[in-house]
């Protein structure tokens, strides 16, 4: 135990929680006895959504009081994480009215190898990479472990889940719990003729919650989308999908001359579609103008609390038109308060 990072924690719950100052002695004077400070659910909420208010790099930090947070301290056997893994995606997706939730696992004896929950898997063959590049290792570990997927460029990879020194083991998610929007174009069916999709809910499971000095290591949590993740990295980045070219030539752009801007007009139309998709088939997203907006309200309400502002500017501008918000005009101060979500070394 930290007990000066218990203390710096309970005095910022005691601040902003109202809790008297007797209560802080207390707490703290039963922490000591114990020799070991474990979070009620109370405080573990609370520092699981500051961790949020503390994302330097992320531009939804608006919604942070929002966050639904599942205790899941006391489930450590691989099945049961599991079936609260699917708890999740389920609670989260929510039809498509996404709810922005984190479960919380126990520190120190749970992982979850996946980056996100929901992830396309990426295979190396010899026409080159079908499927997520960016997951080609983790889909190789997955194989190692007995796991195979169809071989298709959309495989959602199974749920990889560690406790203690045992070794992992593999669940595959069922179909009915995976929600998927096809990509289409509102004015080019040829465009819908590709066979993009993108899962709806971004669940991120690889890394550490830190908070009171405590690690937890498996606490996957998830927001909604902004469109220029999926329009402008996911399926558009020359080491991603790198669909780009092939929305040039639905949309005949001259891609022999790069002063054609024939990117930055593919880019455009890619994400008018990703945007279009998801408002269709009612699933949570935000275009990046939005997006921006609500961050500006975001640093207006931290204003009004009295706390400093940070931000990482890099992360923080949209990866289109960022110099049409606000973000990319006033420079940021990136220093990282916890609690705080960090990432963390690979299991495997
Ligand atoms: N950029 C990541 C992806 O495209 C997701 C990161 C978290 N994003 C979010 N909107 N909460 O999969």
């Amino acid at each position: 135990m930290n007990l000066q990072e218990v203390q710096r924690y309970l005095s910022l719950y005691q601040l902003e929680k109202n809790e008297s100052e007797a209560w802080l002695t207390n707490r703290l004077h039963e922490i000591k006895a114990v020799g070991e400070y474990i979070p009620t659910t109370e405080e573990l909420t609370f520092g699981a959504q500051v961790a949020w208010r503390n994302s330097n790099k992320c531009i939804g930090r608006l919604f942070w009081q929002s966050l639904h947070v599942v205790d899941a301290r006391d489930t450590l056997d691989e099945q049961a994480i599991f079936e609260k893994l699917l708890m999740h995606i389920q609670f989260a997706t929510n039809n498509g009215k996404i709810r922005p939730t984190i479960t919380v696992f126990a520190p120190g004896r749970v992982r979850i190898w996946n980056h996100q929950l929901i992830r396309y898997a990426g295979y190396e063959t010899a026409e080159g990479i079908v499927g997520d590049p960016h997951s080609v290792s983790f889909t190789k570990i997955c194989e190692s472990l007995g796991w195979k997927g169809e071989g298709t460029a959309f495989d959602v990879l199974p749920l990889v889940v560690q406790v203690d020194e045992r070794s992992p083991q593999v669940f595959s998610i069922p179909q009915e719990s995976i929600l998927e929007v096809p990509i289409r174009h509102p004015e080019r069916e040829e465009v819908d003729a590709l066979g993009m999709k993108w899962y709806a809910v971004p669940i991120i499971s690889s890394m550490r919650i830190q908070m009171a000095g405590i690690d937890f290591q498996a606490a996957p949590f998830n927001g909604w989308y902004m469109g220029t993740e999926i329009g402008a990295r996911n399926l558009a980045d020359h080491d991603r999908y790198d669909i780009l070219p092939a929305i040039a030539n639905i949309f005949g752009l001259d891609t022999t001359k790069q002063a054609s801007l024939w990117k930055d007009r593919a880019l455009v139309e890619l994400n008018i579609a990703v945007l279009h998709s998801f408002k269709e088939d009612g699933v949570s997203i935000v275009d990046h103008h939005t997006a921006a907006q609500q961050f500006k309200l975001f640093e207006e309400a931290e204003a009004t609390a009295g706390r400093e502002f940070t931000g990482n500017w890099s992360w923080l501008i949209p990866p289109l038109s960022p110099a049409a918000t606000h973000i990319f005009h006033k420079p940021y101060v990136n220093v990282y308060n916890t609690p705080n979500y960090f990432y963390q070394k690979p299991p495997y």
